[in-house]
């Protein structure tokens, strides 16, 4: 019965859906999670207005020609990303049953239209409309609109797919390539940072209520998203380098915001160990070290860092490169 509420659509109208018990969640995180939709109407941003400013202070976007290929094809991830997520929200809005979570899921898939929007309407000036993506990228979005259980849908986009977005704002705000893009930046930072916060706060309740096959389901869809995502990046790997941004420091900011995303999620479950935390970590990091090798490295030093991150791990994560991904006061 469990299984059934979490996995389809209940077309039914929830008369239960204020029964906080029932959904095992906590009148904290309950009241959190109710704030998530209150601080987005209030935080809300026009999106249209903030793009006309921009272009008003620096002028039409431009980039050198040589660049235009390689932000068009990193922002065509944005941009088809900004779609799975409003997809994705727009999804648990209708499918989560509890009433704050509803809430804060409709609050997203109003940010996530903003956010596709712009970033069309920017690319468009840019005269950088993106194309297809690559298969790896695309699977791995459809991985997580398709996914049959709403667990996986809340992990794999609020958990593991929102903090690679905000790497990819921090790198891209950091370089400053392009001036109206870098002013937009921080808009997207602070709405995306609130949707790790659904994540955060309603799936601890929903995997508490999992059996134990679905939670090693849920197991198995974070490496293979973790595995589409670095050869996503391996795709991407010549476009960064066009853009002078080191591959290898953008992966290590995905890498500590997800981390960060997922220590916050078991601490929130009152889980002392970091087993599949750790097993997570070990896997991306080592696979980076096969398929995202530094520079001047030879296929046997290749082959070496992958065991040896494999066997030990990898260490030290910088932890400020993850500072906005906190657990929301209640
Ligand atoms: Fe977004
Ligand atoms: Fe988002």
């Amino acid at each position: 019965m469990l299984r059934s509420r979490h996995r389809r659509p209940n077309k039914q109208l929830p008369y239960h859906m204020f029964d906080r018990a029932r959904f095992g969640l906590e009148a904290q995180d309950a009241r959190t999670l109710e704030r998530i939709y209150h601080k987005g109407q209030e935080r809300s941003w026009d999106g249209q207005a903030v793009l006309r400013a921009l272009v008003e202070r620096h002028g039409q976007p431009r980039v050198a020609p040589a660049l235009r290929p390689a932000l068009a094809r990193l922002f065509a991830v944005i941009m088809w990303g900004e779609l799975a997520a409003w997809k994705v929200s727009a999804a648990l809005a209708e499918e989560l049953e509890p009433f704050p979570a509803k809430l804060a899921a409709t609050s997203q898939a109003h940010d996530e239209a903003r956010h596709f929007f712009v970033m069309h309407d920017y690319l468009e000036l840019l005269g950088a409309m993106p194309d297809r993506l690559d298969r790896p990228i695309e699977r791995l979005l459809s991985a997580v609109m398709n996914a049959d259980h709403l667990a996986k849908k809340l992990i794999g986009m609020q958990l593991m797919v929102e903090p690679v977005a905000l790497s990819v704002f921090h790198v891209v705000r950091a370089l400053d390539v392009e001036p109206v893009l870098t002013g937009l930046m921080p808009y997207y930072q602070r709405d995306e940072a609130r949707h790790v916060a659904l994540g955060l706060k309603y799936l601890p309740a929903m995997i508490r209520q999992m059996s134990t096959r679905e939670r090693v389901a849920l197991m198995r869809f974070q490496f293979r998203l973790l595995t589409l995502e670095l050869w996503g990046s391996v795709g991407l790997m010549r476009d960064y380098k066009a853009l002078g941004i080191d591959l290898r420091v953008a992966v290590e900011v995905a890498r500590a915001k997800q981390r960060k995303a997922l220590e916050l999620l078991i601490a929130e479950m009152g889980i002392r160990s970091t087993l599949p935390i750790e097993l997570l970590d070990r896997y991306s990091s080592a696979m980076t070290e096969a398929l995202l090798p530094a520079d001047d490295v030879t296929l046997r030093e290749r082959l070496r860092g992958f065991a040896r991150t494999a066997a030990w791990g990898k260490q030290p994560i910088d932890e400020a490169l993850a500072d906005e991904i906190t657990t929301p006061a209640a």
